[in-house]
């Protein structure tokens, strides 16, 4: 039976059921028990039910909390949501005094109150798999020591980097991206509970009292937001689909460094897959799904967003949807987070030396140090540069007639400058593409997410 009934003469009908039972709500069963064990707690504390029915409910409670640790809880088709399945699981532990659970609580404050139980502790978990995956960049990092590697702008060539220092851009994303989730279970920690259907009640409650049992310090100022807003959803929802954003750039990298053009990296046998018809294929597909479903991540941005465009005050059945946007985009980050960490940690490193080019701007820094304003000392190796690509020679075959040609204040010992290896070694600046800062950058990251 519905929770609903007695205002209808006629049941459901099979068509309105299929379309509006709700199951993708099931795996918020353990938190929809700790929340109903909280407003049942407050409704004995402020005296509206007596301490003794709230024991007897609080012990049926427990033990539909064990049965769900224990995967043995049994879901039946009439149940509507995950609400009325541990109501009505209730009635059969407790009898009548079940009925009393859902006194001053209407299912819309209470679904908003197990998303942001939720949540909170999938943020926890992702914030635990962020920090995993930028342990292994540090250690992949670590390993690959002073190999270097051209860094890009456009895709092209630009400066010479320790490969450690490409890989660790990624750690501070995702670094960041943790600190995202730690900020969002700071606003998902409010209890909404005593909001009731979108107005309170006429009866005492005590919505301190409840989001103290919760652990919480904080319970809502307005009713009608606290059961129909859902910018917390999305606001979760946007820090999985950026995390996948940053996943999924990382993925394209590993994908192109595998090519044969590239020639970077070679990934563990046990991490990639096979072609059925060309023998010598050894795909990234773990990287090729990390992109691909980043596009899903973004996508239920895009609906979590628009559910809520336009809705009225307060709680209207769309906001159910506001489940499978978010439990979809955190599943994607969730496994996305297990498998990319693993792909990269399987790598082995073997790029190409940079072209000399990468020295380029070394040279025009050489002439600053002798006082040539940037902008001349960047004409002057425009001009070495175009004698040298206009005779078929790269920056490595420079001489020293072409360093002067160029420009009279370069000196001999400046073709010293042309080696991308020295490249590396001479940069200072904080921060910058050198061992020193990526030295530095372990430390602080390990400290981070020590
Ligand atoms: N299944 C609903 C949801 O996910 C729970 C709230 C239902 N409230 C209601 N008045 N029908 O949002």
């Amino acid at each position: 039976m519905t929770l609903w009934a007695g205002r209808f003469s006629d049941g459901p009908s099979d068509v309105l059921w299929r379309y509006t039972a709700s199951d993708i709500d099931r795996r918020l069963l353990p938190w929809d028990v700790k929340g109903s064990i909280a407003h049942v707690s407050m409704l004995g504390r402020t005296g509206i039910l007596p301490e003794a029915e709230v024991e007897v409910i609080v012990g049926g409670l427990e033990a539909i909390a064990g049965e769900a640790a224990d995967d043995d809880f049994e879901w039946q088709d009439g149940d509507e949501d995950v609400h009325t399945a541990v109501e009505r699981r209730l009635g059969e532990l407790v009898g009548g005094a079940g009925g009393r659970l859902h006194t001053g609580r209407s299912r819309n404050d209470q679904i908003a109150l197990d998303l942001r139980l939720y949540l909170s502790d999938m943020a926890l978990d992702r914030i635990r798999q962020l920090h995993g995956a930028v342990r292994t960049l540090c250690e992949v990092a670590e390993s690959v020591g002073e190999t270097i590697v051209p860094s890009y702008t456009h895709l092209q060539q630009a400066q010479a980097v320790p490969l450690a220092h490409h890989l660790l851009a990624y750690a501070w994303m995702f670094l960041r991206d943790a600190q995202r989730f730690d900020d969002v279970r700071r606003r998902l920690e409010v209890s909404p509970l005593g909001a009731n259907a979108s107005g309170g009640s006429s009866l005492p409650l005590d919505p301190a009292v409840s989001a103290s049992l919760l652990g919480w310090s904080e319970h809502f100022q307005n009713s009608m937001d606290a059961v129909g807003s859902r910018d917390l959803a999305a606001e979760y929802t946007f820090v999985c689909a950026q995390s996948m954003v940053h996943a999924s750039r990382l993925a394209e990298e590993l994908i192109q460094w595998t090519t044969t053009e590239f020639g970077w990296a070679t990934y563990g046998d046990e991490f990639t897959t096979g072609s059925s018809a060309l023998p010598q294929k050894k795909n990234p597909d773990i990287a090729e799904l990390a992109r691909g479903r980043a596009a899903g991540a973004i996508g239920q941005l895009t609906a979590v967003l628009s559910l809520q465009k336009g809705l009225p005050l307060a709680y209207n059945r769309d906001l159910q949807e506001d489940k499978v946007a978010v439990f979809g985009a955190d599943d994607l980050l969730a496994g996305t987070l297990e498998a990319l960490p693993a792909l990269l940690g399987s790598a082995e490193f073997h790029p190409p030396a940079p072209s000399s080019w990468v020295c380029a701007l070394d040279l025009a820094e050489v002439l600053v140090t002798r006082g040539v304003p940037f902008r001349e000392a960047h004409h002057a190796v425009g001009r070495l540069v175009t004698a040298l690509v206009e005779s078929d020679r790269r920056l490595a075959d420079a001489t020293e007639a072409d360093l002067l040609a160029a420009d009279e204040r370069f000196e001999t010992a400046d073709l010293e400058l042309i080696d991308p290896i020295e490249s590396v070694r001479r940069r200072v600046s904080p921060g910058g593409g050198s061992f020193e800062s990526v030295g530095e950058q372990l430390a602080e990251l390990r400290r981070r997410t020590g």
